[in-house]
């Protein structure tokens, strides 16, 4: 119809944007690759923290990929992509994202280039998924099978993952303090072991210094014991997990108890004070010299059970009583008649201690808990946050090699390999896919030379040293950051799990084909962003949606 009357048919509202072809993706390639340049100086030892403060005033510091995309007001969807490939791999393995991010962008790089070139966008992306495969075999191929429960190992690769963040000083002890935890709460399931890092709290408070940080066989409360004359320290503590309060209930209604005699009155309240001595010597009789409640402990039942020397903490979180139940072997009772001695948990210390401006109870030195705590201690808020991030990325680290127990030297070692054996297999490729595969390897190259350049190397000279290197069979060959020279990454000790290295190719694969595969972008009218200026915003910053949209 329209075609014969010359009438243009709308089918998008005013004011929408599209943009279609390679200008859709040169946008989202453009964007895409700002993102990877904003997180490139963060990466490794020699990598540079980001102070990042929020609308609210808030200030965050911190060199971890994912903290800083996700502190960061992003607006364009192709960026936004990026954020989501930080997220995976935290999500996944817990660490690696910064590389995931500017393997990423790298990718896409290379991918601009080649459709410069002609090449057909569906042709790389063919070409990025064969490529990815046989990285991940290559990375088969090299791994280093360690046992699973082997402390030796597990401690540099916590150690690695904390070498490049600002605990790095501390990163020994806080090393032997996650391989600890983790060890601890590690499940045999056939074969193998399973973790489950919910089984792990990680508190910190503001005071002390970060060698001061411990880890606890058991739980930290932030609760004080609820009565001024209670023990404050019980040794073999025997505690009785309740559910229920330590009270009389109160009706629902209220009711009108009509008392005409002062008797009736003594009576009334003799029979409360009975309910409550009963519910003591419940408690007496089970042989609990510790309760932990989940509801509230009335003033009286409070007086009687400090007359009996029982320390009592009250208002205990539902989730805190579960791990209680883990760590001590207690068993949490609903109902105080049923309690038994064979519900009561076990820890050789409770005790309650001032930290900082705060009290807390420490249930500690439990047999064989499967649940147990980290409390981290330093100066100063930001720096705690951060080093409470970092201690996620090396429970994390520790727990892959755990489940998985292969691991893989760093410092762009394993990259590199990649790369040699992309080259190799390009060979064996016909046609356009070939270039595909080659500029697959090539982008790997992007993390040696990114920890390079950090450590304010030459990128040439690094460069053809490293593939002259792993050409003559030197397949753990990296950038020392800290002696500026190439070594084999086995004599530094700098380890990580193969599960992390995968998952920063199959995170970084997916988000570069997926933003390589869009042709067509269309805005809806609402979306109204600043465009960026041509060659992204200066300083690697991202401003908005690119002038066509
Ligand atoms: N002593 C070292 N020498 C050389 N490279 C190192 C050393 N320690 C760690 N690395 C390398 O640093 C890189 C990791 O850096 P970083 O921890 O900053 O980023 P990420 O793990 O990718 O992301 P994030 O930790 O932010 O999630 C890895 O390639 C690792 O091999
Ligand atoms: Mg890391």
């Amino acid at each position: 119809m329209s075609a014969q009357t010359g009438v243009p048919v709308l089918i998008l509202r005013e004011g929408s944007g599209r943009s279609t072809g390679r200008d859709a993706q040169r946008n989202n390639i453009m964007a895409a690759r700002t993102i990877a340049e904003a997180v490139k100086s963060a990466l490794g030892p020699k990598g540079m923290d980001k102070m990042l403060v929020e609308s609210s005033g808030d200030v965050t510091i911190t060199s971890d990929g994912r903290t800083i995309l996700d502190k960061m007001d992003i607006d364009h969807p192709a960026a936004k992509m990026m954020v989501e490939v930080a997220k995976t791999q935290d999500a996944e393995v817990g660490d690696g994202t910064t590389t995931s991010v500017i393997l990423a962008g790298e990718l896409l790089g290379k991918a601009e280039d080649l459709i410069n070139k002609g090449v057909h966008p569906i042709v790389i992306v063919e070409g990025y998924s064969k490529a990815a495969d046989k990285a991940l075999g290559t990375l088969e191929n090299i791994a280093i099978r360690v046992k699973p429960l082997g402390k030796e190992f597990l401690k540099k690769v916590a150690a690695t993952s904390m070498a490049s963040k600002l605990v790095s000083e501390n990163k020994e002890q806080l090393a032997e303090i996650a391989v600890g935890a983790v060890l601890s709460v590690a499940q045999k399931v056939g074969d193998g072991y399973t973790v489950d890092l919910d089984d792990i709290t990680v508190e910190k408070k503001p005071g002390e210094s970060m060698s001061e940080t411990r880890l606890i066989e058991g739980l930290v409360l932030d609760k004080e014991v609820v009565h001024s004359g209670m023990p404050k320290r019980v040794e073999k503590a025997k505690i009785a997990l309740l559910e229920s309060a330590l009270e009389i209930k109160k009706t629902e209604f209220d009711t009108k108890i009509n008392i005409e005699r002062p008797e009736q009155m003594e009576s009334f309240l003799r029979e409360e004070e009975g309910m409550l001595k009963a519910m003591v010597g419940k408690i007496v009789a089970s042989g609990a010299n510790v309760v932990v409640c989940q509801k509230g402990v009335d003033d009286m039942v409070q007086h009687f059970l400090a007359r009996k020397g029982v320390l009592v903490i009250q208002r205990a979180k539902e989730s805190d009583m579960k791990k209680l139940g883990k760590a001590t072997g207690g068993k949490t009772v609903t109902n105080l008649e049923g309690l038994m001695e064979s519900d009561l948990g076990y820890a050789g210390l409770v005790e309650e201690r001032k930290i900082g401006d705060d009290k807390m109870t420490f249930i500690e030195e439990c047999k064989n808990p499967r649940s147990v705590a980290i409390l981290i201690r330093g100066s100063d808020k930001r720096f705690l946050d951060e080093a409470e991030r970092s201690v996620h990325d090396a429970l994390c680290v520790v727990r892959d090699v755990v489940q998985v127990p292969t691991i893989v030297a760093g410092g762009g070692a394993p990259e590199m390999e990649i790369a040699r054996a992309l080259r190799g297999y390009a060979e064996t490729l016909p046609g356009r896919e070939q270039l595909a595969v080659r500029s697959f390897g090539e982008a790997m190259e992007i993390v040696p030379l990114t920890l390079g350049e950090n450590a304010g190397l030459d990128p040439i000279n690094l460069l053809l040293e490293l593939r002259a290197r792993h050409e003559k069979g030197e397949k753990w060959a990296g950038v020392d950051v800290f002696e500026g020279k190439i070594k084999d990454m086995r004599e530094l000790e700098v380890y990580e799990p193969l599960a992390v290295k995968k998952q920063t190719i199959k995170s970084a694969t997916e988000a570069a084909t997926m933003i390589l595969r869009i042709d067509d972008v269309i805005a809806s009218g609402k979306m109204k962003a600043p465009p960026i200026p041509p060659g992204g915003m200066p300083g690697g910053g991202y401003g908005g949606m690119p002038p066509e949209y």
